[in-house]
């Protein structure tokens, strides 16, 4: 009975034997169509081997074709060039806000507290529960949401302006709250990242901002051990780009159709930035010229139809911030100039925060009212301007076709006294500056 077994069972042994060969032979190539026609002759063979040979087949298959497809498809999704989008952010649930504000009273490029700066996470638990409040008010902070989306946006169209630096890859890093920096750096080394472009979303540069953002960049890159793994570049400020500056005038035309056409004319463009104390421009911050020069630009590409003001918002504490105030010109300024019609554009920012949706939108706008302003309209903010997301693809495409480590001369000047050994560094520079 064994004997006949085995005896029957040879010529199937042959079959097989021989088959193993050919398919060895064959499949030293990496060839899934040429694997397929062998599942198709293996299946020939009748059902009681097919589990057999279709297995010898599979551990063939990751043998030899399944490494080199998986490195082929690793290489084509790693992007080339990481983007990274530099803000403060801002808690997107309102739960998150007294962490949030915590991070932002420590950071002693923008409040400091000097030798009380460890009082820094008790000033912002005095704050927490009415800010807290706001941003429940605005359903939480949008930053999140408008930079994740102008990120993806602006590499779709990279892609296709800037090919040999292609794909990229947005990449967004908040000083203040999630994806904090080391989160941001973290997505990075797991995608196998090796060039990146800090991107600031800040148009105009301050020490306070964009200054902030790098230095806790370069810091983490330090702590994380991870200075040599990326080959860095800078974009520390595009006020001026022209697409940017369309961008903006695009806005503030939307903005006066707002308001119905006989009172057009007479409306007075309100440009509102955010503010900064004086003793940070006194030690030479660039922000403020930066501001203005923003404004004339805009203003010139309107052609100057319209009276304009420029005044700065969300001033806190009591030493000397720039001025005149957002809330000064509602309520004195443009009541005394006979103004009835004020269209607010927020400048200074990429996308609605708290400042615009909460400070202007309700604070200034009740203000307005009980200051005997009748008609009280806010320009939107960029968002979703597809100007914007054309100026970012553009500023970011020219950035890396000039090779350089910095896009900006001005980042050589540094602040009166300032001793900080990470300011106006670049980690591990693509070139030199
Ligand atoms: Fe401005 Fe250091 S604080 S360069």
């Amino acid at each position: 009975m064994q004997r006949g077994l085995l005896h029957s069972a040879k010529p199937w042994g042959m079959y097989l034997t021989r088959t193993k060969r050919l398919l060895s032979r064959r499949l030293r190539t990496p060839n899934t169509r040429v694997l397929g026609l062998k599942t198709g002759l293996i299946e020939s063979f009748g059902h009681a081997h097919r589990a057999e040979t279709i297995s010898h087949t599979r551990t063939i298959h990751e043998q030899v074709s399944y490494p080199t497809d998986a490195k082929a498809q690793e290489q084509s999704q790693r992007p080339k060039t990481a983007v990274v989008m530099l803000n403060m952010g801002g808690p997107t649930d309102p739960k998150d806000t007294k962490a949030f504000l915590t991070r932002l009273f420590s950071d002693n490029m923008i409040i400091n507290l000097g030798r009380f700066q460890f009082l820094a996470p008790y000033i912002a638990g005095l704050r927490a529960n009415k800010v807290q409040r706001q941003y429940e008010e605005i359903g939480g902070s949008p930053i999140r949401k408008w930079t994740e989306y102008q990120g993806k946006k602006m590499c779709e169209r990279l892609d296709k302006l800037s090919p040999n630096t292609a794909p990229h890859k947005a990449y967004v890093m908040f000083r203040y709250a999630d994806p904090l920096t080391n989160e941001a750096l973290e997505s990075m080394k797991q995608d196998g990242v090796e060039r990146a472009v800090a991107f600031s979303q800040y148009p105009m540069y301050s020490c306070t901002t964009t200054g902030s953002s790098l230095v806790e960049l370069w810091k983490s890159l330090d702590e994380m051990k991870l200075r040599d793994k990326f080959k860095w570049s800078v974009i520390d400020r595009w006020n001026d780009h022209p697409t940017y500056i369309s961008a903006l005038a695009q806005r503030v035309r939307l903005g006066l159709a707002q308001i119905e056409e006989s009172l057009r004319d007479q409306t007075l463009i309100v440009f509102s930035a955010h503010s900064l104390p004086q003793m940070v421009v006194a030690r030479g911050d660039q922000y403020q010229q930066e501001v203005c020069h923003t404004v004339q630009l805009v203003m010139r590409e309107l052609q100057y139809k319209n009276r304009y003001i420029l005044s700065w918002q969300s001033k806190v504490g009591y030493l000397p911030w720039l001025e005149p105030s957002t809330a000064a010109v509602i309520e004195h300024i443009a009541p005394q100039n006979g103004v009835k019609s004020i269209l607010v554009v927020p400048v200074a920012f990429t996308s609605d925060h708290i400042e615009t949706l909460y400070e202007i939108d309700i604070e200034y706008k009740e203000l307005a009212h009980k200051s005997g302003i009748e008609h009280f309209k806010r320009a939107p903010s960029l968002n979703d301007e597809p100007l914007l997301i054309e100026a970012q693809a553009q500023i970011v495409a020219q950035h890396l076709s000039a090779g350089r480590a910095w896009a900006s001369r001005q980042y050589e000047i540094k602040c009166q006294g300032c001793t900080n050994p990470y300011c106006r560094t670049v980690a591990n520079p693509v070139s030199k500056p």
